[in-house]
């Protein structure tokens, strides 16, 4: 069924929405104020997913993107408005988030922008087809789009795209394989998956930092400073105790930043190989306060970690229950909740409002420019 609508604002997703009656539309790569005439591709009682067949009424904020597959490839949302555009889109999607879920209305900062908006990708993960062509697959379907760069990856990445495509031994390397994840480092060196358990040294905010070629590290190093820079301010401020509880640690970056400013430091992860890469980093960065243990962060409260000041910083699903009531017991006087999901997010600091805390601070921070993500950060306090 085709149907013409005005897109309202964005939301999570990156999506455009409007509401018509009681039913809610989300239109993906549509910007505010756009009248555009679509197809219903997904039909609910209450809700619909519209794609666009022609904006009969353009945004003057609409550009043209900058990569010839975008809105194919499923890797960007926003490459269709300006940079300042996408950071006033990714406040409000917070902002929505917010007050839809966590039900408070309290004023979010100004996003933190990333000093590069193409070119900042440290981390590219690639589908092999067609024996052995490079692309990406957008979610929910099964088909790739060749790509023989890709304006979000650093230079390096794109290089090493090109050499897979275009030398026959390189070529060879990639045949038959499914996945392909390539990185690269602070001074342009490459690992790929073509080689196992590779790995190079990475520094940001003057830490060095093991990375392996398949395990968890943030991608835009360019922003990484501004991020660590704000929860140290934010942890300087509220600070209580002389011990720091990092939940959820990966590599330790957070720990290791944070670690001059306290007696001693506890980091949680789940993943052994980051515990592990974590430990011999304190030993690189001269860091002796500081410990990387291997377990559940949701543990934390029977394992007899109880501090008064916490940093959190989960995957895109948040914090479980388990872990809010176990927050909610332990009492820590000051949580810092980074999240790169504004919607889990959300949810659970409802979650932990409801247990007794306030939350004081809201700030996005744009890690992956022209794409619907963002990082969010929160200071949740017990008064
Ligand atoms: C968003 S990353 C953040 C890592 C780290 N704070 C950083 O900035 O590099 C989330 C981390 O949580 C870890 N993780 C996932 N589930 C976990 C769990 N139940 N307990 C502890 N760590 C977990 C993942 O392995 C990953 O390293």
């Amino acid at each position: 069924m085709d149907i013409k609508i005005r897109i309202e604002k964005v939301v999570s997703g990156g999506l455009g929405f409007s509401r018509i009656d009681e039913k809610v539309y989300f239109v993906p790569f549509t910007l505010p104020g756009e009248l555009i005439f679509g197809e219903i591709y997904e039909d609910k009682k209450e809700y619909a997913f519209v794609r666009v067949k022609e904006i009969i009424e353009k945004s003057e904020k609409r550009i043209t993107p900058v990569c010839p597959i975008f809105g194919y490839c499923g890797g960007c949302q926003l490459q269709m408005t300006d940079y300042k555009t996408q950071l006033s889109i990714k406040k409000d999607m917070i902002e929505e988030s917010i007050s839809r879920i966590a039900k408070i209305d309290i004023p979010v900062m100004d996003i933190v922008e990333s000093d590069k908006v193409f070119n900042y990708r440290n981390k590219g993960s690639f589908q092999v087809f067609n024996g052995s062509k490079i692309g990406y697959c957008e979610p929910g379907t099964t088909d790739p789009f060749p790509i023989e760069s890709c304006p979000i990856m650093e230079e390096p990445i794109n290089r090493r795209i090109k050499e897979f495509l275009t030398i026959e031994e390189e070529n060879k390397k990639i045949e038959g394989m499914k996945a392909l994840v390539i990185r690269s480092n602070f001074e342009s060196k490459i690992i790929d998956s073509t080689i196992k358990k590779d790995w190079f040294i990475e520094n940001v905010a003057g830490l060095n930092f093991i990375v392996d070629i398949d395990t968890f590290f943030q991608v835009n190093r360019t922003i990484i400073p501004k991020w660590l820079g704000h929860i140290k301010d934010l942890v300087l401020n509220y600070k209580v105790g002389k011990g720091l509880l990092d939940l959820y640690s990966g590599v330790g970056i957070i720990s290791q930043y944070l670690a001059p400013y306290f007696d001693h430091v506890i980091g949680i992860e789940i993943n052994k190989t980051l515990v592990k890469n974590g430990n011999k980093a304190l030993e690189l960065n001269k860091i002796n306060n500081t410990k990387f243990i291997t377990a559940d962060a949701s543990r934390f409260y029977s394992l007899g970690f109880i501090y008064d000041t916490v940093i959190i910083n989960p995957p895109r699903k948040g914090i479980s229950y388990k872990m809010i009531k176990s927050l909610i017991q332990s009492k820590p006087k000051v949580i810092i909740y980074s999240s790169c999901n504004p919607d889990t997010f959300a949810r659970d600091i409802r979650q932990l409002i409801a247990g007794g805390y306030s939350i004081d601070y809201i700030q996005g921070f744009d890690m992956f420019p022209n794409t619907k993500h963002l990082e969010v950060v929160g200071v949740i306090y017990l008064k």
